[in-house]
């Protein structure tokens, strides 16, 4: 029986490109290369499955291909809200994801930003790359301590909550979340987590607020003008989950006028443009999306997107359909 043919549109680490070789009449991008609108369009109507990442929109135009050939959408990744599933539904696409494995490198790179924008480590480095350092002084380049302090939750899904495990055993920090879905009391117990009813209740007493929900219509701009207004004067706003969660422009603002301390970043509205505002900023930490780039995740992931595809045209249900 013929491989079925699969489309991969960005470069993946090597040793999962040759176990997809295995499997599959495989087309990799080794030059890395982003498809456009019409090659993503034109991959649906050639391959019966396309591999894509979050700098695919795969948008309704595109899933309109015609004759239409692919039956699976492996999405190298967890968060899906660059794929329009009420489009792959329509058209009897299959879409699958890759949760669970980037879970850990995603919480310990809020970490990273967390105390790198709280202890001004990028700042600092800037400086003394830039040879401006003149000797260690009492007062120089003081930031804000971290142990202790408060850390708001918003969403309290796998890597909110690994994010709490990390805060609360490591740093001896209070956490307080936001989610509809709050785990059960045991869980709660073991992560010295405390659910409040509000997003605006976490954000008013919390000293950092890291974000971990999804991309959803609903969530877009959820950290809006008002709701940055109310965090604490002095607090710092974390955020790896996706970029539309904040309102750029509010935040800002908000650091431009001191409502708050300052942000770390690894997502952008409008990646991989980041707004001048925030690229002038000393408070700000800025990352280019890297929550899940570490070897070993990356290679977690794809042999992830694998395993569904696998089971998928095995006849088998894919472990990690979304569709
Ligand atoms: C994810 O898995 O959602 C990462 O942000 C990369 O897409």
């Amino acid at each position: 029986m013929d491989k079925p043919r699969v489309i991969v549109t960005r470069r993946w680490p090597e040793e999962v490109e040759a176990r997809l070789a295995e499997h599959f009449d495989v087309e990799l991008n080794p030059e890395d290369r982003p498809f456009g609108q019409d090659a993503l369009k034109q991959a649906f109507t050639a391959a019966d499955a396309v591999f894509p990442t979050v700098t695919d929109r795969i948008d309704a135009e595109v899933l309109s291909a015609e004759p239409l050939r692919a039956r699976l959408i492996g999405n190298f990744g967890v968060g899906f809200n660059h794929i329009d599933l009420d489009a792959a539904r329509t058209r009897g696409l299959a879409v699958t994801n890759t949760p669970e494995v980037l879970t850990d490198a995603t919480a310990d790179l809020a970490m990273a930003l967390l105390l790198c924008v709280a202890r001004r480590v990028g700042e600092g480095e800037r400086h003394l790359r830039d040879g401006a350092w003149t000797g260690w002084r009492p007062t120089h380049m003081m930031g804000t301590q971290v142990t202790g302090k408060t850390l708001g939750l918003i969403g309290f899904g796998r890597i909110g909550q690994a994010v709490a495990r990390r805060a609360h055993r490591g740093f001896g920090m209070r956490v307080l979340f936001f989610d509809p879905f709050p785990p059960s009391d045991q869980v709660l117990r073991e992560l010295g987590a405390a659910p409040r009813e509000t997003v605006e209740a976490v954000l008013e007493e919390a000293d950092f607020v890291s974000l971990h929900c999804p991309a959803t219509p609903e969530n877009r701009h959820l950290m809006n003008a008002e709701r940055l207004s109310r965090m604490k004067p002095g607090a710092f706003l974390i955020n790896t989950a996706r970029g539309d969660v904040v309102d750029e422009m509010a935040l800002i603002e908000a650091l431009g006028d001191g409502l708050i301390a300052g942000a770390g970043l690894d997502v952008f509205e409008r990646e991989p443009k980041v707004s001048a505002g925030l690229l002038g900023r000393e408070n700000v930490v800025l990352l280019p999306h890297l929550g899940s780039a570490t070897r070993e995740t990356r290679i977690a992931m794809g042999l992830k997107v694998l395993e569904n595809a696998v089971a998928f045209f095995g006849g088998a249900e894919p472990p990690d359909r979304v569709v």
